[in-house]
């Protein structure tokens, strides 16, 4: 059954250098994700999940073990996995246009312009074409991050912290957003987030990441259906569930955030 998954990665260990010493940053990971699944990894800071989404994009060269996607090891970068940072990372003398069609396939041809279009209205940013990055908010500006991302049609979006530098309100109006693109795209996500009510609120699987070497702790399901309802007893007990992973209960830890 494991073969058929979309992406496979395979007893993947990885070890910076550093001066002469080698560092264990990722130990041991394996962890299949299916087509269309929504994955979020969560840890402390500093635990590997951002060297973790680097090897899923193709940025790591080297590391032990094997990543597959759809039955074929990595690599490098390519246009079928897309990735969106926690910060924008928009070029500010480009246009919101401009700045989407920067990585679109040269293939694509008269379509391109098309393309970037239906990009930008997918993430609702309609009218906002011709704006630069610093005319636009916090939260359309990673609209526009997600728009780049999506543009060549990727089969897996990695997302880095993606909504980590937005107010909460935004925060969780952009996780609805998330929601909606996911499952228009009908995409296979892989995101990681500190925040422990937004991977339940998203999941349909949370990873738990211990630290260093960065290993899986733990895999929690969220069998609940969506949109999910962040006040019912099942939500509340399943972040209640991730929060004591990280000997955080509910009642003694406010922020819900690790
Ligand atoms: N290119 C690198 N060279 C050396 N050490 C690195 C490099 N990239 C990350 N690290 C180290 O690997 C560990 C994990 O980093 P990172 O994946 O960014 O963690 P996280 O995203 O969970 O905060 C940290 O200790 C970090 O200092
Ligand atoms: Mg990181």
């Amino acid at each position: 059954m494991a073969d058929t998954e979309t992406l496979q990665i395979k007893n993947v260990h990885k070890t910076f250098r550093v001066g002469k010493q080698d560092i264990d940053v990722l130990e041991d990971i394996n962890l299949n994700v299916s087509a269309g699944e929504f994955v979020s990894v969560i840890g402390a800071s500093g635990c590997g999940k951002t060297t973790f989404l680097r090897l899923l994009v193709g940025l790591e060269g080297e590391y032990q073990g094997d990543i597959l996607l759809n039955g074929k090891r990595l690599n490098g970068p390519s246009i079928n996995r897309g990735i969106v940072f926690q910060n924008h990372r928009l070029l500010p003398w480009l246009t919101i246009e401009k700045n989407v069609g920067l990585g679109l396939e040269s293939k694509k041809g008269n379509n391109k312009a098309q393309i970037v279009q239906d990009h930008i209205d997918l993430v609702g940013l309609k009218g906002f074409c011709k704006s630069y990055p610093y005319q636009l908010s916090g939260g359309m500006s990673q609209r526009a991050a997600i728009a780049r991302a999506l543009v060549n049609r990727p089969e897996i979006l990695l997302l880095d912290e993606p909504l980590g530098a937005l107010d909460s309100l935004t925060r969780m109006y952009m996780q609805n957003e998330l929601e909606r693109i996911w499952k228009l795209e009908n995409i296979t996500a892989v995101m990681v987030t500190h925040d422990v009510e937004e991977a339940v609120y998203l999941s349909d699987r949370i990873v738990i990441m211990s630290c260093r070497p960065g290993k899986i702790k733990r895999i929690i399901p969220v069998p609940l259906s969506r949109p999910r309802d962040r006040a019912s007893y099942d939500f509340m007990r399943i972040k209640e569930e991730v929060l004591k992973e990280f000997h955080l209960q509910a009642e003694e830890h406010f922020a819900y955030s690790i």
